[in-house]
């Protein structure tokens, strides 16, 4: 996607091939800033402090960082050594661990000096391979738009949770590469973004890449959705998952089960775009089994913002001693999902239909 009209990725390899660059997706939307990560540390920690966020975005990196553990120590050891690193830094998304594995099982087999080369050729293919799959859900997702605007014959509204843009992914997103499809052939739409507290993924990254591409929207603060869908003001909500089962629950970003019980019960379809290395085919219940991250309190009694003087800074909302829970994710049971749009199409969030459709 464009910043400025120049096309960018959120991730790329150095012009020299020894490094990947990062767009640090912390300082955004009031400064641009791309880093530089040069070992298997920087990956990790990229992954860890959210400069890097979003399922696909946390594999593609994850990959990347086990071909840059290659480019310094080829053995056995490091390889496992760099696996189990980067497995640990996010416990949510499963791309993280697809991604990881992906790369271990190329590895392992081969020969020690063959291994730094082939790493970075899988972590550049991973990376490809991500782009051409969220453009075909893009294309999906836009069968649906475009029948629901003939249906309607007017401005299409849709509502999305945190950020399942493209800086979620490498390029287009996932929940997003629909609306870029639809926008991009005429169809007239309007995004309704829940801010998505506590770190404003929705506020700060999905406002932004929308504004970028020239997409109308509007920010709303995460408890709006229901009220908006009671007046007929949502025509559809679409949102990312980092992990659904093989059953077809959905895990996301914290709020995203309210939205979906609310668009259940004013009638409202409730799509959830992925990729099919977001399914994790060894779960079954979602609310039972899927690790959910629980992150600092600081990101919870603290926000940080632009101030009158053009200076970022950091300020305390709560009161001095109270306490404040911070759980990152939850899940959102398949029968509230009106479907699932892979790169393979939609399919329906049910066990028969997907292993049907995604496993063959
Ligand atoms: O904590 P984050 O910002 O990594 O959470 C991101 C989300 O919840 C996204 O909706 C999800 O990863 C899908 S991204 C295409």
């Amino acid at each position: 996607m464009k910043i400025n009209g120049t096309p960018y990725r959120t991730i790329w390899p150095t012009a020299d091939n020894t490094a990947v660059e990062i767009i640090d997706q912390t300082k955004l939307p009031h400064e641009f800033v791309t880093l530089r990560l040069n070992t298997m540390h920087d990956a990790e920690r990229a992954i860890r402090d959210m400069q890097v966020r979003g399922a696909p975005l946390i594999g593609v990196t994850a990959a990347y960082g086990v071909a840059l553990a290659m480019r310094e120590q080829a053995s056995d050891a490091a390889l496992a050594e760099a696996c189990s690193a980067l497995l640990a830094a996010r416990p949510t998304a499963v791309n993280l661990r697809w991604g990881v594995e992906k790369m271990r099982g190329l590895l392992a087999s081969m020969p020690q000096g063959e291994r730094a080369v082939a790493a970075w050729q899988e972590a550049a293919r991973i990376a490809d391979e991500d782009v051409a799959i969220n453009a075909a859900i893009g294309r999906h997702g836009y069968e649906i738009i475009d029948a629901m605007h003939q249906a309607k014959d007017a401005t299409v509204n849709i509502l999305t949770h945190c950020n399942a843009g493209w800086l979620a992914t490498v390029d287009w997103g996932t929940a997003l590469a629909p609306i870029y499809t639809a926008f991009d052939a005429g169809i007239p739409l309007h995004v309704w973004v829940d801010e998505t507290r506590p770190r404003n993924q929705g506020a700060s990254l999905t406002a932004w890449e929308l504004g970028q591409h020239g997409v109308p929207h509007t920010v709303i603060v995460d408890n709006a959705g229901g009220h908006l869908m009671q007046h007929g003001m949502v025509d559809m909500a679409i949102v990312g998952t980092d992990r659904v089962t093989a059953r077809g629950d959905v895990c996301n970003k914290i709020g995203t089960y309210l939205k979906a019980l609310a668009a259940h019960d004013n009638g409202v379809p409730f799509y959830v775009a992925l990729p099919t290395p977001t399914i994790d085919w060894t779960l079954q219940d979602g609310v039972k089994e899927i690790p959910i991250e629980e992150r600092t309190p600081e990101e919870v009694t603290h926000i940080a913002g632009l101030c009158g003087d053009g200076q970022v800074r950091t300020v305390q909302v709560t009161p001095q001693g109270s306490r404040a829970a911070n759980y990152g994710f939850d899940v959102t049971p398949a029968r509230l999902v009106t479907g699932l749009i892979t790169e393979r199409g939609v399919v329906a969030a049910d066990a028969a239909a997907m292993r049907a459709a995604l496993t063959a």
